[in-house]
């Protein structure tokens, strides 16, 4: 079939490339378009940025790691499209007025940030720039320009787009429904399931992977869906994180925050959670948070479900429990009693992979530790709950003296391996140290029982 998008207005229809072409080869080779730079090629750098609309939503994105199928039906706005005729976009404007640019090879990116910001009126600027790099480090003047450009006139052309949006009625990619993947994925098992591509991108721009049965998901609407009920949160596998940041903001707050440090703000809206479970890595950030939460999957194989508790999906490293042509459909949070606590340990603040994450999911009654669920990430071959120290805590008063006994068990509990973003012993003081200071925040900000001495 042929791709079909609107690209700075222009209808264009794609046909006979390869399904992992990326938007980023597209725009510089076959349309002239070298206003969008080529940085890192790996989502990390922010050069390659654009802007991606659909009838709902504007989303900054990175064009190196978006292959051209998962454009279809959506609208492109690159730095070249951005300005109404001679008139400079009001975030160019305020990027020269506010001196925002330097050498300029980060502008273009900094600037289609910048607009899809505008263009949803968001106002926290270092959340939505967290995603793009500037070497020469002129933060400062891009963050006065930023808010310089807050409540300036949209331009004309954000409503015309949504207009031929509505006028292009592409013709649906497929699988339009999860029934129609579970048909696929049954008859080719060794195909590549295709969520946001934050992961199989860079297989495709570093590793050089040639991926030729391959399966775009993330359009499939009823694995778009997030479900609200007493019984808890139903998120299907194609949610963003995003989306998912979205839903479960005024729920889990803490989870919400530690997802806004989750990659940067393009990554988060093409990744998909389905996609941060399916590949296992120990160093995912969703994994940690959903078992902590007693989380259970949904996985799908032709017409047989069944469902599994997330902690026992990963089984080794690089092993899941996941048969061939069997996939995620959704992921189940129960309601809880209470609140969930992240700390999420990296290098540099933003835009950054764990080096160490720990998930806290402890109930207190009367005092005493009722239930308690701990789950860490970077310490283990998989995400991994600490069972030991869990159990050495449940029942017990919630003191300080409970806690020191239980900080030994974490060496019973994990062998955390050295790498490039920490020593095994590091990471071992960081994860006892998180419970500590869970404790302390618990006990000395919010104490459970009013009147009660820790
Ligand atoms: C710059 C950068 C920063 C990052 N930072 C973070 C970070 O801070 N924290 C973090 O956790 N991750 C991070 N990641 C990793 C990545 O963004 C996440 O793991 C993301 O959630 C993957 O989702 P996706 O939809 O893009 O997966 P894809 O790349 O589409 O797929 C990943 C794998 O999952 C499979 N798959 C996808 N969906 C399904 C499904 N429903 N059922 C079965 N298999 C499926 C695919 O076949 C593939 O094997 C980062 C990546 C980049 C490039
Ligand atoms: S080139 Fe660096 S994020 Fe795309
Ligand atoms: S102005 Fe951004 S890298 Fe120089």
């Amino acid at each position: 079939m042929s791709i079909e998008f609107l690209l700075n207005g222009e209808v264009i229809n794609v046909s006979d490339t390869a399904p992992t072409r990326t938007l980023l080869d597209y725009l510089r080779e076959t349309r002239g378009l070298t206003g969008t730079k080529e940085g890192c090629n790996e989502g990390d750098c922010g050069a390659c940025t654009v802007m991606v609309s659909d009838n709902s939503s504007h989303r900054a994105m990175n064009a190196c790691i978006l292959f051209l199928p998962q454009l279809h039906g959506k609208s492109v706005r690159t730095v070249e499209g951005v300005a109404a005729g001679d008139a400079p976009h009001p975030v160019q404007v305020s990027m020269v007025e506010k001196h925002g640019s330097q050498c300029g090879f980060c502008t273009p990116g900094f600037v289609m940030s910048m607009t899809a910001a505008h263009a949803n009126d968001a106002t926290d600027h270092d959340t939505q720039l967290a995603g793009n790099l500037c070497r020469c480090t002129g933060y400062a003047p891009i963050i006065r320009a930023a808010v310089a450009a807050e409540k300036t006139t949209k331009p004309d052309w954000l409503g015309e787009d949504t207009g031929a949006l509505a006028a292009l009625k592409a013709q649906a990619i497929h699988p339009q429904s999860s029934d129609e993947l579970a048909a696929w994925y049954s008859a080719n098992p060794e195909g590549t399931l295709i969520g946001g591509a934050t992961d199989v991108g860079l297989w495709v721009t570093k590793k050089l992977a040639a991926l030729d049965k391959v399966c775009f998901i993330a359009q499939i609407e009823d694995m778009r869906r997030i479900e609200h009920s007493d019984a808890g949160l139903r998120i299907g596998a194609s949610v963003t994180l995003t989306e998912l940041r979205e839903a479960v903001t005024p729920i889990y707050p803490d989870f919400a925050e530690m997802l806004r440090r989750f990659a940067s703000t393009q990554i988060r809206n093409a990744a998909t959670i389905g996609g941060n479970i399916a590949n296992g890595s120990p160093i995912g950030d969703g994994p940690p948070a959903l078992i902590a939460l007693g989380a259970k999957l949904t996985l799908r194989k032709g017409d047989t479900r069944r469902e599994i508790l997330l902690q026992d999906y990963f089984v080794a490293y690089g092993k899941q429990d996941r048969t061939a042509g069997e996939f995620v459909e959704s992921i189940f949070i129960p309601a809880q009693k209470d609140r969930l606590k992240c700390y999420k340990l990296t290098k540099r603040f933003d835009q950054d992979i764990s080096a160490v994450l720990g998930c806290f999911n402890i109930h207190i009654e009367g005092g005493k530790v009722a239930c308690c669920t701990i789950a860490y990430g970077g310490m283990a071959a998989t995400p991994k709950r600490a069972t030991q120290v869990e159990a050495a805590l449940l029942g017990k008063p919630w003191t300080k003296e409970t806690v020191s006994a239980a900080l030994p068990l974490f060496t019973q509990d994990f062998t955390p391996m050295s790498d490039m973003r920490a020593s095994k012993e590091y990471r071992l003081k960081a994860a006892q140290n998180m419970l500590q200071r869970y404790f302390l925040e618990d006990t000395q900000n919010a104490p459970r029982v009013l009147g009660e001495a820790p």
